[in-house]
């Protein structure tokens, strides 16, 4: 299924043309833009990138080792998730040392190690925050089950009396995301006093519980862990949860379910409630947190240097969009991942509104809009963009279910990052789908480790389809993941042709296209390009002009519609797929570099 990307001039004798009274959807950044506000940043999932020790885990020296092929793919910075210590409840999003490293992926010197060598190579390095929840292990939990109730140690949780006539039912009616209620009672009750023990609040699993962000020493904590990471060098953060910090007073009920990732999972379609109508999300407060966290960062960053900014990327899971520009506002954090271009269903009318809504939202603050597809928790594009298009968006995928169309998948999947590539601002890519990576939809049940899966009854499928450990050689054991064979979870039989070496210097290949599309873009600066509509084409095309400040005008189009598109005259720079005759097929996306 490897097309051929022909690389010629195409000429038109059609309409569409560049006009430069076409609706402006955003204006172009100065030349000397700070590097985050076009970086194209790779999400490395650690456990499943590259195995040094041969344990059938990822590990920090693995990823070392391999961070050549990243600096050759392009890409500007990658963004690791967590590597703490953990007790690996929720694959490391369960921290129990902020400020060591997990046995299973290393040491602190391996992560010194990593970040020399990333710096070596130009690419900068974004780590995971967890500032939501600490893991059950942590010292200081250990500590609130320890002192008991009404200490001091329990109020840097969440921690309540039960309800119910014997207090042996959960303080509120809130449910945890990964499913069953957000409460976990601690100790059964005390049969000599007749007390019952209390409940902590866990929005996630029972060995997550929710920290007290209206605790003074919650939050000189976590400065300190900021300030302990970039003292390393680290040049940035991702925000896990970032909405989730403070709830509102009281803990009201709240009788909907309790959904962070919108997945729809059998529940139809969901009124559009605004995110901060729950009582758990997007609260008002968690901003004053940011503002602070942002003075730690700028602090690091004394002389104002754009290229030493130190960033933060929230993951709020927030709607309207409006909502997830409060994040970035001057004072807050730098980027927020555009969840909203990741949800949309494969059709022209919806991505064209919601990419020209994306681009007003962050320049409503003054900040980048980012651009993403697939991640750690979600059905990977290549499979998602080959479900019937509008189903609602699955949490896994099993052998039991319908199966994506791999073909229809992978031709909209790379017209898709066709697109994607092709706006102006910071874009995230997620390991794998370069080689276009599908879903495995055949992770067998006694394999499955996320623990939505265990929580729902084995109901929900859960995320581990999409964290199946990466594809490197195709006849090495474990597909060069390791040199021992072992992976903690199974490979699919069809990611053996799609490893990076059956990809390498393949014309037409995935990885080919996405090196051509992320050199193209840094060649013509379209990551701090502006926007306008390209006229002449129907409603099944998008069409955009990439204005770049240095001049060049870069068409960037994809055909939804049945029929062939023309494509504008100039030089054909990137196709997603093989053109027909010259002219854009359906699914099919291009760059044209007009004359
Ligand atoms: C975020 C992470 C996800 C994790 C959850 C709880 O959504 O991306 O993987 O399970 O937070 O920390």
């Amino acid at each position: 299924m490897l097309v051929t990307s022909t690389l010629h001039t195409t000429e038109t004798t059609t309409s569409p043309e560049h006009r430069p009274d076409a609706l402006l959807l955003h204006a172009p950044d100065g030349p000397d833009a700070a590097w985050w506000r076009h970086a194209v940043i790779y999400q490395i999932y650690p456990r499943s990138w590259a195995d040094a020790d041969g344990d059938g885990v990822g590990d920090l020296p693995g990823i070392t080792n391999r961070l050549p092929y990243l600096r050759d793919l392009g890409v500007d910075a990658v963004w690791l998730s967590p590597f703490y210590r953990s007790p690996m409840a929720d694959a490391g999003y369960d921290v129990a040392d902020y400020r060591d490293i997990d046995p299973l992926f290393g040491s602190l010197s391996d992560a010194t190690a990593l970040l020399a060598r990333a710096k070596e190579l130009g690419l900068r390095v974004i780590v995971d925050l967890v500032p939501n929840h600490t893991s059950d292990e942590h010292e200081w939990f250990q500590a609130a089950l320890a002192a008991g109730p009404g200490s001091p140690e329990r109020e840097r949780y969440i921690f309540r009396e039960g309800s119910g006539p014997t207090g042996d039912e959960p303080p509120n009616n809130w449910l945890s995301v990964f499913r069953g209620p957000a409460w976990t009672q601690v100790q059964a009750g005390d049969p000599a006093t007749g007390a019952k023990g209390q409940w902590y609040l866990n929005l996630f699993d029972s060995k997550q519980p929710d920290l007290n962000w209206q605790h003074p020493q919650v939050r000189e904590e976590f400065h300190d862990i900021l300030r302990f990471w970039l003292a390393r060098g680290v040049d940035g953060f991702r925000v896990d949860v970032a909405h989730g910090l403070v709830k509102r007073a009281g803990l009201p009920a709240w009788d909907e379910a309790s959904v962070m990732i919108d997945d729809h999972d059998g529940a139809g379609e969901r009124e559009a409630i605004p995110t901060n109508a729950a009582p758990m999300w997007d609260q008002d407060g968690v901003h004053e947190i940011y503002r602070g966290w942002r003075e730690v960062l700028d602090a690091a960053n004394p002389a104002g240097d754009p290229a030493q900014d130190k960033i933060l990327c929230a993951e709020a899971w927030v709607e309207p969009i409006d909502r997830l520009t409060l994040y970035t506002r001057r004072d807050e954090m730098h980027q927020a991942f555009n969840f909203p271009f990741l949800v949309t269903p494969w059709r022209a009318g919806e991505l064209r509104e919601v990419i020209a809504q994306s681009l007003r939202a962050a320049d409503s603050v003054g900040a980048p809009t980012t651009w993403v597809l697939s991640n750690h928790d979600v059905v990977r594009h290549a499979s998602r963009l080959g479900l019937p298009i509008g189903d609602p968006r699955p949490n896994g995928i099993g052998p039991n279910d319908t199966q994506p169309d791999a073909v229809v998948g992978l031709r909209r999947a790379r017209a898709a990052t066709t697109l994607m590539l092709g706006l102006p601002g910071s874009a995230y890519l997620y390991q794998g789908e370069e080689l276009g990576l599908p879903e495995s939809t055949q992770v067998p049940d006694d394999a499955r480790q996320d623990p939505a899966w265990f929580r729902s009854g084995k109901t929900v499928l859960g995320r581990d389809g999409c964290r199946i450990p990466m594809a490197w050689e195709a006849d090495a054991p474990a597909l060069g993941f390791n040199d021992t064979g072992a992976t903690w979870l199974p490979q699919p039989q069809e990611y053996r042709e799609l490893a990076v070496d059956r990809q390498t210097g393949v014309p037409g290949s995935t990885l080919e296209l996405y090196r051509t599309l992320l050199g193209a873009r840094r060649e013509h600066d379209l990551g701090t390009g502006g926007l306008r509509e390209l006229p002449g084409y129907g409603d099944d095309v998008i069409a955009y002009v990439n204005e770049a400040h240095d001049g060049s005008h870069t068409a960037v189009l994809v055909n939804l519609g049945e029929q062939p598109a023309p494509l504008p005259s100039g030089r054909l720079v990137a196709a997603s797929g093989e053109l027909l005759g010259g002219a854009l097929p359906t699914d099919t996306a291009a760059w044209v570099l007009l004359d």
